[in-house]
């Protein structure tokens, strides 16, 4: 039974790594476009987003692999598998952004801004996955 409890915890987990994430983004944000806040925590952002990022991943492919392990199909959740799919698309998309805006930096706007509100979005999208998972958990789980 312990092992249902990994793929909850380390997606939540993540999201903690993520608000922090968007937190400094938001930052960088009113500094470029309203010239307003403090400065933007290049470093700290980039190791943030990264861990929420690829917690992110390594909790779907584990949540995935534990329902297909546990009662032989894939994609048997309904809604939180849907989400998951659309999820997965915008994560690789925040992370090779992210990744490459980090190794080749230089003056920009648009990038940051697809990427700011890209992953956004995925802070939106998760909270609905605690919801709808804890639904989930209820139903596949606990049985109620
Ligand atoms: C949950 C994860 C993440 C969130 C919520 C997030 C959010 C944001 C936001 C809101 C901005 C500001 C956008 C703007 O000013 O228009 C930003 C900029 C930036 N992000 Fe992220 N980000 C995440 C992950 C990452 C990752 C994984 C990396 C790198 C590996 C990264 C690298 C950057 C860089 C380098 C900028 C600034 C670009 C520039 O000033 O040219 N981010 N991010
Ligand atoms: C980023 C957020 C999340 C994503 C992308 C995600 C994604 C997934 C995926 C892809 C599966 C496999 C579904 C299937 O094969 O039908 C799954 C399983 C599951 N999810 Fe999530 N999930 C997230 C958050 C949560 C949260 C917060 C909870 C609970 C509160 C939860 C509860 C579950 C449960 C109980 C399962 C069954 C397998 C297991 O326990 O490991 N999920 N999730």
């Amino acid at each position: 039974m312990w092992f249902f409890y990994i793929h909850p915890l380390l997606q939540i987990v993540a999201l903690l790594f993520g608000s922090y994430a968007v937190f400094l983004g938001l930052k960088r944000f009113l500094n470029v476009f309203f010239q307003f806040g403090s400065n933007f925590n290049w470093k700290h952002h980039v190791i943030a987003g990264q861990l929420a990022l690829e917690d992110w991943l390594a909790g779907m492919i584990l949540g995935t692999v534990v329902a297909r392990v546990e009662w032989g199909g894939w994609f048997i959740t309904g809604l939180h598998a849907k989400i998951a799919m659309v999820l997965l698309p915008m994560i690789c998309f925040g992370l090779v952004s992210g990744l490459y805006m980090n190794l080749k930096p230089c003056r920009r706007k648009v990038l940051p801004l697809a990427h700011g509100f890209n992953n956004i979005c995925i802070i939106v999208l998760v909270l609905v996955q605690i919801v709808v998972g804890t639904g989930v958990f209820k139903e596949f789980v606990l049985g109620l």
